[in-house]
């Protein structure tokens, strides 16, 4: 699958979204409540992330995507950053067999320059072990921000242009294939957790017509029952990409009405 535009071809939608991103929010919070450390909650998060991940697989989701360090990250605290980048270092040295032993995919997408040399030897690694696996695929966001992708989506269209001495042809089609997640279906339904009800700059091209679900349970909190709860909200959803209600019942009339 590669990404194809909702804005351009209307999707084919089943009860079990293909696509689902989530930002995991609540960790500092679920720690204060229990008088423990902020980052006692991020190390619970990636408890709830292997939870996340093994539910979808289960659901028949094709992509799970999850924000784990936004661009405007890097502003929290030192000792937190350093923590979240140990987190990072370790879930990927332990869990990676354990993803590829259950045939899913993992891809890591953002502006990874700024990690060290050590976290993206990790990542290649990671990546090329996992590629062929077709179960899943799951998608790390670490350092991105929705405008960083489209600027570099820019960027190399600019690139481009200047390469063959004349302007690029510029269509979501020709865009949207320098975007970093390229190779997946736009969300299908966008989860966050905590209670915010915000972007707070993720996927924002490819959210143009995701069906959105928020909820105040703490990511540390948000088990198979929580994800169970958020996709049968979604498979109540009437998803009309710009049409009428109308025109999405079954095609009875209009095929009545049609000549012999
Ligand atoms: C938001 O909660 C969470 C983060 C910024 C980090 C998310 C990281 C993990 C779940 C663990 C690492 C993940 C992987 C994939 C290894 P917050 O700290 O903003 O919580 P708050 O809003 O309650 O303060």
């Amino acid at each position: 699958m590669t990404y194809t535009s909702s804005t351009v071809r209307v999707p084919d939608v089943a009860a079990v979204p293909r696509h689902i991103a989530i930002i995991m929010d609540g960790n500092g919070r679920w720690a204060t409540q229990r008088r423990l450390p902020r980052v006692a909650g991020h190390t619970r998060g990636v408890d709830a992330v292997r939870a996340a991940v093994e539910a979808c697989a289960r659901a028949g989701v094709e992509y799970l995507t999850l924000f784990a360090f936004s661009s405007e990250n890097w502003r929290r605290p030192n000792e937190e950053v350093s923590f979240l980048m140990r987190l990072f270092v370790t879930a990927l040295e332990r869990e990676v067999g354990k993803l590829h032993a259950n045939g899913i995919r993992l891809r890591v997408v953002g502006d990874l320059s700024q990690f060290n040399d050590r976290i993206q030897d990790l990542i290649r690694r990671a990546e090329t072990k996992t590629a062929r696996n077709t179960r899943l695929t799951l998608t790390i966001a670490a350092n991105y921000g929705g405008r960083w992708d489209i600027m570099q989506a820019a960027k190399k269209l600019a690139e481009q242009s200047a390469q063959q001495g004349h302007a690029a042809e510029v269509n979501e089609e020709t865009f949207s294939q320098h975007l970093a997640m390229a190779y997946a279906p736009e969300p299908d339904l966008f989860i966050r957790t905590g209670g915010e009800t915000r972007i707070s700059n993720f996927l924002l091209w490819q959210l143009a017509y995701t069906e959105f679900y928020f909820t105040e349970t703490f990511w540390p909190d948000f088990d198979a029952a929580a994800l169970s709860d958020a996709i049968a909200s979604y498979a109540r959803r009437e998803r009309r990409f710009g049409r009428t209600s109308a025109q999405l019942e079954p095609q009875s009339q209009d095929a009545d009405s049609l000549p012999c």
